[in-house]
Protein backbone atom coordinates (compact mmCIF):
# COMPACT_ATOMS: atom_id res chain seq x y z
CA UNK A 1 0.00 0.00 0.00
CA UNK A 2 1.21 3.19 -0.83
CA UNK A 3 2.03 5.73 2.28
CA UNK A 4 1.37 9.38 2.23
CA UNK A 5 4.09 10.96 4.81
CA UNK A 6 4.28 15.28 4.96
CA UNK A 7 7.07 17.28 7.04
CA UNK A 8 10.37 16.08 6.20
CA UNK A 9 12.49 18.00 9.63
CA UNK A 10 14.94 16.57 11.13
CA UNK A 11 12.60 13.56 12.30
CA UNK A 12 9.95 13.33 9.36
CA UNK A 13 13.15 12.46 7.02
CA UNK A 14 14.21 9.56 9.02
CA UNK A 15 11.14 8.51 9.84
CA UNK A 16 10.28 7.93 6.07
CA UNK A 17 13.45 7.01 4.69
CA UNK A 18 13.00 3.83 7.61
CA UNK A 19 9.84 2.89 6.14
CA UNK A 20 11.18 3.20 2.45
CA UNK A 21 13.91 1.12 2.87
CA UNK A 22 11.67 -1.46 4.81
CA UNK A 23 10.19 -1.59 1.41
CA UNK A 24 7.33 0.50 1.26
CA UNK A 25 6.10 2.89 -1.25
CA UNK A 26 5.76 6.56 0.07
CA UNK A 27 4.54 10.03 -1.84
CA UNK A 28 6.28 12.76 0.33
CA UNK A 29 6.04 16.44 0.44
CA UNK A 30 7.31 19.02 2.43
CA UNK A 31 6.93 22.87 2.50
CA UNK A 32 10.53 23.20 1.31
CA UNK A 33 10.48 20.95 -1.34
CA UNK A 34 14.45 19.91 -1.32
CA UNK A 35 14.29 18.66 1.91
CA UNK A 36 12.76 15.23 -0.05
CA UNK A 37 15.25 15.47 -2.52
CA UNK A 38 17.45 12.61 -0.05
CA UNK A 39 14.23 10.58 -0.06
CA UNK A 40 13.22 11.03 -3.59
CA UNK A 41 17.23 9.25 -4.04
CA UNK A 42 15.93 6.24 -2.10
CA UNK A 43 12.69 5.99 -4.23
CA UNK A 44 9.63 8.04 -2.52
CA UNK A 45 7.37 10.35 -4.94
CA UNK A 46 7.72 13.81 -4.73
CA UNK A 47 3.90 15.48 -4.72
CA UNK A 48 3.51 19.46 -5.21
CA UNK A 49 0.91 19.52 -2.45
CA UNK A 50 -0.62 18.07 0.63
CA UNK A 51 -3.74 17.98 -1.35
CA UNK A 52 -1.70 15.61 -4.36
CA UNK A 53 -0.55 13.48 -1.36
CA UNK A 54 -4.21 12.92 -0.30
CA UNK A 55 -5.32 11.91 -3.66
CA UNK A 56 -2.20 9.20 -3.87
CA UNK A 57 -2.86 7.11 -0.42
CA UNK A 58 -5.63 6.24 2.30
CA UNK A 59 -2.96 6.15 4.18
CA UNK A 60 -0.80 9.14 5.56
CA UNK A 61 1.52 10.50 8.26
CA UNK A 62 2.12 13.81 9.43
CA UNK A 63 5.09 14.99 11.28
CA UNK A 64 5.04 18.53 11.43
CA UNK A 65 6.22 21.69 13.34
CA UNK A 66 3.49 23.02 15.60
CA UNK A 67 -0.45 22.55 15.42
CA UNK A 68 -1.11 25.79 12.73
CA UNK A 69 1.67 23.66 10.28
CA UNK A 70 -1.02 20.72 11.12
CA UNK A 71 -4.02 22.53 10.15
CA UNK A 72 -2.83 24.19 7.36
CA UNK A 73 -1.08 21.02 5.72
CA UNK A 74 -4.53 19.35 7.01
CA UNK A 75 -7.30 21.79 6.23
CA UNK A 76 -5.79 24.84 4.33
CA UNK A 77 -6.24 25.51 0.51
CA UNK A 78 -4.35 22.62 -0.56
CA UNK A 79 -5.28 20.37 2.64
CA UNK A 80 -4.53 16.80 2.01
CA UNK A 81 -8.38 15.84 4.32
CA UNK A 82 -10.49 16.47 1.59
CA UNK A 83 -8.42 14.97 -1.37
CA UNK A 84 -8.37 11.10 0.56
CA UNK A 85 -10.10 8.86 -0.19
CA UNK A 86 -13.65 7.75 2.31
CA UNK A 87 -12.28 5.30 5.42
CA UNK A 88 -8.65 6.83 4.82
CA UNK A 89 -6.12 6.65 8.31
CA UNK A 90 -4.48 9.59 9.56
CA UNK A 91 -1.47 9.04 11.36
CA UNK A 92 -0.05 12.55 12.99
CA UNK A 93 3.22 12.20 14.89
CA UNK A 94 3.74 15.59 15.21
CA UNK A 95 3.75 17.12 19.32
CA UNK A 96 0.60 19.41 19.28
CA UNK A 97 -1.77 19.70 22.48
CA UNK A 98 -4.54 17.38 23.49
CA UNK A 99 -7.63 19.75 22.60
CA UNK A 100 -5.86 20.56 18.60
CA UNK A 101 -5.83 16.81 18.99
CA UNK A 102 -9.48 16.19 19.31
CA UNK A 103 -10.10 19.05 17.19
CA UNK A 104 -8.07 17.56 14.43
CA UNK A 105 -9.64 13.97 14.89
CA UNK A 106 -13.61 15.35 14.48
CA UNK A 107 -12.73 17.26 11.68
CA UNK A 108 -11.17 13.86 10.45
CA UNK A 109 -14.07 12.21 11.13
CA UNK A 110 -16.78 14.17 10.29
CA UNK A 111 -15.39 14.01 6.47
CA UNK A 112 -15.24 10.08 7.13
CA UNK A 113 -11.68 9.40 8.12
CA UNK A 114 -10.04 7.76 10.75
CA UNK A 115 -7.35 9.43 12.71
CA UNK A 116 -4.43 8.44 14.98
CA UNK A 117 -2.41 10.88 17.21
CA UNK A 118 0.98 9.21 17.91
CA UNK A 119 3.49 11.59 18.68
CA UNK A 120 6.92 9.94 19.65
CA UNK A 121 9.67 9.97 22.21
CA UNK A 122 13.57 9.68 21.12
CA UNK A 123 15.11 12.12 18.99
CA UNK A 124 17.69 12.17 15.92
CA UNK A 125 19.77 9.50 16.44
CA UNK A 126 16.47 7.40 17.12
CA UNK A 127 14.94 8.79 14.42
CA UNK A 128 17.53 7.56 12.39
CA UNK A 129 18.43 4.04 13.87
CA UNK A 130 14.30 2.97 14.03
CA UNK A 131 14.03 3.27 17.88
CA UNK A 132 11.78 5.77 18.55
CA UNK A 133 8.55 5.40 21.03
CA UNK A 134 5.31 5.86 19.77
CA UNK A 135 3.03 7.30 22.18
CA UNK A 136 -0.32 6.85 20.68
CA UNK A 137 -4.10 7.40 20.82
CA UNK A 138 -6.72 5.51 18.89
CA UNK A 139 -8.83 2.84 18.31
CA UNK A 140 -7.39 -0.57 18.90
CA UNK A 141 -7.95 -2.01 15.10
CA UNK A 142 -6.62 1.23 13.87
CA UNK A 143 -3.63 0.96 16.01
CA UNK A 144 -3.10 -2.78 14.74
CA UNK A 145 -3.62 -1.57 11.25
CA UNK A 146 -0.16 0.64 11.46
CA UNK A 147 1.28 -1.70 14.39
CA UNK A 148 4.06 -2.94 11.52
CA UNK A 149 5.20 0.40 10.54
CA UNK A 150 5.62 2.00 14.12
CA UNK A 151 7.68 -1.30 14.44
CA UNK A 152 9.62 -0.03 11.51
CA UNK A 153 10.09 3.05 13.02
CA UNK A 154 10.23 2.56 16.54
CA UNK A 155 11.60 0.16 19.47
CA UNK A 156 8.15 0.15 21.13
CA UNK A 157 4.88 1.59 20.96
CA UNK A 158 2.92 2.37 24.27
CA UNK A 159 -1.11 2.81 23.10
CA UNK A 160 -2.09 4.89 25.62
CA UNK A 161 -5.63 5.16 25.44
CA UNK A 162 -8.51 6.44 22.89
CA UNK A 163 -7.95 9.41 20.54
CA UNK A 164 -6.08 12.41 22.16
CA UNK A 165 -4.30 10.37 24.80
CA UNK A 166 -0.95 10.27 22.88
CA UNK A 167 -0.65 13.49 22.54
CA UNK A 168 -1.62 13.76 26.27
CA UNK A 169 1.09 11.36 27.52
CA UNK A 170 4.19 13.25 25.14
CA UNK A 171 2.42 16.86 26.86
CA UNK A 172 2.97 15.50 30.48
CA UNK A 173 6.38 14.08 28.72
CA UNK A 174 8.10 17.17 27.64
CA UNK A 175 6.96 18.75 30.99
CA UNK A 176 9.51 16.46 32.68
CA UNK A 177 12.31 16.99 29.77
CA UNK A 178 12.12 20.63 29.93
CA UNK A 179 12.17 21.09 33.47
CA UNK A 180 15.16 18.22 34.02
CA UNK A 181 17.35 20.26 31.49
CA UNK A 182 17.07 23.33 32.91
CA UNK A 183 17.39 21.72 36.40
CA UNK A 184 20.91 20.45 35.42
CA UNK A 185 21.93 23.10 34.01
CA UNK A 186 21.53 25.24 37.00
CA UNK A 187 23.08 22.66 39.11
CA UNK A 188 26.55 22.72 36.49
CA UNK A 189 26.09 26.69 37.51
CA UNK A 190 26.57 26.10 41.01
CA UNK A 191 28.95 23.74 40.68
CA UNK A 192 31.50 25.60 38.18
CA UNK A 193 30.63 28.82 40.47
CA UNK A 194 32.68 26.52 43.87
CA UNK A 195 34.94 25.60 41.19
CA UNK A 196 34.40 22.09 40.30
CA UNK A 197 35.40 21.66 36.38
CA UNK A 198 31.83 20.63 34.00
CA UNK A 199 33.71 17.35 33.32
CA UNK A 200 33.57 16.58 37.48
CA UNK A 201 29.97 17.54 37.37
CA UNK A 202 29.18 15.31 34.67
CA UNK A 203 31.01 12.65 35.42
CA UNK A 204 29.55 12.33 39.22
CA UNK A 205 25.82 13.44 38.59
CA UNK A 206 25.23 11.80 35.33
CA UNK A 207 26.24 8.48 36.79
CA UNK A 208 24.62 8.90 40.19
CA UNK A 209 20.83 8.61 41.08
CA UNK A 210 19.71 12.29 41.07
CA UNK A 211 19.93 13.29 37.14
CA UNK A 212 17.45 12.29 34.61
CA UNK A 213 19.01 9.10 32.37
CA UNK A 214 18.20 11.44 29.06
CA UNK A 215 21.01 13.57 30.31
CA UNK A 216 23.85 11.58 29.68
CA UNK A 217 22.91 11.68 25.74
CA UNK A 218 23.52 15.82 26.48
CA UNK A 219 27.12 15.36 28.14
CA UNK A 220 29.16 15.74 25.15
CA UNK A 221 26.95 19.14 23.95
CA UNK A 222 27.39 20.09 27.13
CA UNK A 223 31.54 19.84 27.56
CA UNK A 224 32.42 20.54 24.01
CA UNK A 225 29.56 23.41 23.57
CA UNK A 226 28.32 21.49 20.37
CA UNK A 227 24.47 22.36 20.58
CA UNK A 228 23.61 21.75 16.93
CA UNK A 229 19.80 20.65 16.90
CA UNK A 230 19.06 16.90 17.52
CA UNK A 231 15.68 18.74 19.09
CA UNK A 232 15.18 22.30 18.34
CA UNK A 233 15.08 24.56 21.52
CA UNK A 234 12.42 26.30 19.49
CA UNK A 235 10.11 23.20 19.52
CA UNK A 236 10.95 22.30 23.14
CA UNK A 237 9.83 26.36 24.02
CA UNK A 238 6.70 25.46 21.86
CA UNK A 239 5.97 22.47 23.54
CA UNK A 240 6.07 24.30 26.83
CA UNK A 241 3.38 26.85 25.75
CA UNK A 242 1.33 24.19 24.42
CA UNK A 243 1.46 22.26 27.69
CA UNK A 244 0.71 25.67 29.86
CA UNK A 245 -2.48 26.25 27.64
CA UNK A 246 -3.15 22.41 28.04
CA UNK A 247 -2.80 23.12 32.54
CA UNK A 248 -5.16 26.04 31.77
CA UNK A 249 -7.45 24.16 29.84
CA UNK A 250 -7.40 21.07 32.60
CA UNK A 251 -7.48 23.94 35.15
CA UNK A 252 -4.20 22.69 36.98
CA UNK A 253 -1.64 24.89 38.12
CA UNK A 254 1.80 24.35 37.09
CA UNK A 255 3.83 27.18 38.57
CA UNK A 256 7.19 25.38 37.49
CA UNK A 257 6.47 24.57 34.29
CA UNK A 258 5.94 27.90 33.22
CA UNK A 259 9.04 29.71 34.72
CA UNK A 260 10.94 27.15 33.23
CA UNK A 261 8.85 28.38 29.47
CA UNK A 262 10.21 31.54 29.89
CA UNK A 263 13.67 30.22 30.85
CA UNK A 264 13.25 28.95 27.16
CA UNK A 265 11.72 32.32 25.95
CA UNK A 266 14.52 34.17 26.79
CA UNK A 267 17.29 31.61 25.34
CA UNK A 268 15.21 31.76 21.91
CA UNK A 269 15.26 35.34 22.15
CA UNK A 270 18.97 34.94 23.04
CA UNK A 271 19.46 33.55 19.40
CA UNK A 272 19.37 30.10 20.38
CA UNK A 273 15.72 28.97 18.85
CA UNK A 274 17.58 26.57 16.03
CA UNK A 275 20.06 25.28 18.24
CA UNK A 276 19.50 21.90 20.27
CA UNK A 277 17.24 22.37 23.44
CA UNK A 278 20.23 21.47 25.70
CA UNK A 279 21.73 24.65 24.60
CA UNK A 280 19.27 26.31 27.74
CA UNK A 281 22.83 25.67 29.31
CA UNK A 282 24.57 28.79 27.49
CA UNK A 283 22.15 30.92 29.13
CA UNK A 284 23.91 30.04 32.66
CA UNK A 285 27.38 28.65 31.56
CA UNK A 286 30.29 31.37 31.73
CA UNK A 287 31.90 29.31 28.90
CA UNK A 288 29.81 30.13 26.18
CA UNK A 289 30.20 29.64 22.45
CA UNK A 290 26.97 32.55 21.55
N1 LIG B 1 13.65 16.72 16.94
C1 LIG B 1 13.26 16.02 17.97
O1 LIG B 1 14.10 15.54 18.77
C2 LIG B 1 11.82 15.72 18.24
C3 LIG B 1 11.52 14.65 19.08
C4 LIG B 1 10.19 14.33 19.32
C5 LIG B 1 9.18 15.10 18.75
N2 LIG B 1 9.51 16.16 17.97
C6 LIG B 1 8.38 16.93 17.37
O2 LIG B 1 8.28 16.49 16.02
C7 LIG B 1 7.82 17.57 15.19
C8 LIG B 1 8.85 17.81 14.08
O3 LIG B 1 10.08 18.15 14.70
P1 LIG B 1 11.47 18.23 13.91
O4 LIG B 1 12.51 18.17 14.94
O5 LIG B 1 11.48 17.27 12.76
O6 LIG B 1 11.37 19.74 13.38
P2 LIG B 1 11.94 20.41 12.06
O7 LIG B 1 13.18 19.76 11.61
O8 LIG B 1 11.95 21.86 12.32
O9 LIG B 1 10.79 20.07 10.97
C9 LIG B 1 9.54 20.69 11.06
C10 LIG B 1 8.69 20.30 9.87
O10 LIG B 1 7.45 21.05 9.91
C11 LIG B 1 7.34 21.78 8.68
N3 LIG B 1 6.63 23.05 8.90
C12 LIG B 1 6.88 23.96 9.88
N4 LIG B 1 6.02 24.99 9.78
C13 LIG B 1 5.24 24.72 8.70
C14 LIG B 1 4.15 25.41 8.09
N5 LIG B 1 3.68 26.57 8.57
N6 LIG B 1 3.56 24.83 7.01
C15 LIG B 1 4.03 23.66 6.52
N7 LIG B 1 5.04 22.95 7.07
C16 LIG B 1 5.63 23.48 8.15
C17 LIG B 1 8.74 21.99 8.22
O11 LIG B 1 8.78 22.33 6.86
P3 LIG B 1 10.05 23.13 6.27
O12 LIG B 1 11.11 22.08 6.04
O13 LIG B 1 9.55 23.77 5.04
O14 LIG B 1 10.47 24.13 7.32
C18 LIG B 1 9.33 20.62 8.52
O15 LIG B 1 8.90 19.66 7.58
C19 LIG B 1 7.64 18.77 16.14
O16 LIG B 1 6.30 18.81 16.56
C20 LIG B 1 8.56 18.44 17.31
O17 LIG B 1 8.13 19.07 18.50
C21 LIG B 1 10.80 16.48 17.67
Amino acid sequence: MRIGFIGLGIMGSRMAANLIKAGHELVVYNRTPNKAEPLVALGAQLAGSPEEVGQACRLLFTMLATPEAVEEIANGPQGFLKALPGNSLWVDCSTVNPSFTLKMAKLAQKIGHRFIDAPVAGSLVPAEKGELLFLVGGDVTDVSEVQELFDIMGRATVHVGPVGQGTSMKMVNNTLLAQAMVAFAEALRLGTSLGISEEMLCQTLLNGPTAAPFLKLKEAKLLHKDFSPEFPLEWMHKDLHLAGVTAYEQAVALPSLHTTKEIYAQAKQSGLGEADFSAVYQLFSTNKTV
